[in-house]
């Protein structure tokens, strides 16, 4: 008898974790990568963010806190969702968890039985799958192609439906492709969601902050008769290049936010109360950084998306949010260059010229690869260089 668990066996480690780690693994052995596969900013936690941290440790707040989440730092999240989403919560529609992450996965965890479907439009981000497929519930992947920006239309989603679902996953901008969804498109989606009346809605609004070319954000809740079907959920770590401290949120039906705050007091109880304070001051304080950092990260992509269309064999569309582009190397595969998947482009790109990007078949989409330019505009440089040199190795 195996010890490890059968709902473990049908999941699988993240991938992109997995292209993180290889790329480290070369460098400590003396090789000069460019890790273009990272998901998160590389700017440092603003000042007055950490030195919130810095008063709390000072005042004492050491101990456990409320499972999910101070009042001070519930009260600056519901501040959040009035004054950027003309979004009303009480408190008690508001939950705090360890990351984004674990908001989503005990989310899942507290509402999915055997069986149950959640639509997830693919490309997705890696972890939605696994951890649908960990809460005992089954994904059911929408393949949204390039035409379509990669965004699920209302047609696939009303194909997608069935007695079983429960879910609809969205995520604006998204992680990988860095397209986000109009006002309009919402609301064409909206008018299939509110027919079907037991399907519940996941946004992930984590990447909310990061967009370009005037780009105007609109989660589902704000823009549709659907708030009391919606858990909306953000979190500090992309928006305040605050990943390491560990701080998501939701919001939702009281019914959903008890639930998860039910796992969570069994499982890892509170959020680190000190990243907590952080979260308020990140909420709270200065939000002016936020731009600076856009309009630098939007430096970033359009010089690789012009790089990359300027290679021979490779397309991308131009997205405007997140920090991803996801070109397609579809002619690049093939019996003339010996590639059959973009998994082994993406290995020998690694291997030959020491630049790590995560394979597009790891977020539901194959004959694509995703780029992450949250790194210095130097390391772009060298890295688009080797990418053009290894696709012309290639033609
Ligand atoms: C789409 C998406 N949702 C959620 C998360 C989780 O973020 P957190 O670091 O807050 O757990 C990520 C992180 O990569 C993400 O890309």
């Amino acid at each position: 008898m195996s010890i490890i668990s059968n709902s473990l066996k049908r999941i699988k480690p993240s991938p992109t974790i997995a292209v993180t780690q290889k790329a480290r693994e070369l460098k400590d052995a003396g090789k000069d990568v460019i890790g273009l596969g990272a998901g998160e900013p590389d700017f440092d936690t603003p000042d007055n963010i950490k030195q919130a941290a810095i008063e709390a440790i000072k005042r004492g707040e050491t101990k456990y806190t409320a499972v999910d989440g101070t009042p001070t730092l519930k009260k600056a999240i519901a501040d959040k969702f009035k004054r950027e989403n003309n979004l009303k919560y009480s408190t008690n529609e508001i939950t705090v968890g360890t990351g984004g992450k674990q908001v989503i996965y005990n989310a899942l965890m507290a509402t999915l039985n055997k069986g149950d479907e959640v639509i997830i439009p693919a490309p997705h981000w890696v972890s939605y799958p696994d951890m649908v497929l960990l809460a005992g519930g089954n994904p059911k992947i929408v393949k949204c192609n390039e035409n379509d920006g990669f965004k699920l239309n209302p047609k696939s989603l009303k194909k997608a439906i069935t007695k079983k679902t429960k879910w609809l996953i969205l995520n604006s901008p998204s992680n990988p492709t860095g397209v986000s969804y109009t006002r309009e498109e919402i609301e064409n989606l909206s008018k299939v969601l509110i027919k079907n009346k037991n399907i519940h809605i996941l946004s992930d609004d984590i990447y909310e902050h990061i967009t370009y070319d005037n780009f105007n954000f609109f989660t589902i809740a704000q823009v549709s008769k659907l708030k009391n079907r919606t858990l909306t959920m953000n979190g500090v770590s992309k928006s305040y290049s605050m990943t390491g401290w560990r701080i998501g949120y939701a919001a939702g039906p009281k019914e959903i936010i008890k639930a998860i705050s039910k796992i969570q007091s069994q499982s890892t109880s509170n959020p680190s109360s000190i990243s907590q304070a952080a979260a308020v001051e990140a909420l709270n304080g200065t939000q002016n950084f936020i731009q600076e950092r856009s309009d630098e990260f939007k430096k970033r992509r359009d010089f690789v998306i012009s790089s990359l269309n300027n290679i021979k064999g490779i397309s991308c569309v131009k997205p405007n949010g997140a920090f991803y582009v996801f070109p397609s190397c579809k002619k690049l595969l093939g019996k003339k260059t010996k590639l059959k998947t973009d998994t082994e482009f993406a290995q020998k790109l690694l291997e030959k010229f020491n630049v790590a990007v995560v394979q597009g078949s790891a977020f539901g989409l194959d004959g694509y690869f995703r780029i992450s330019y949250a790194t210095s505009m130097e390391k772009l440089k060298i890295g688009m260089e080797r990418i053009k040199s290894f696709c012309e190795s290639l033609n």
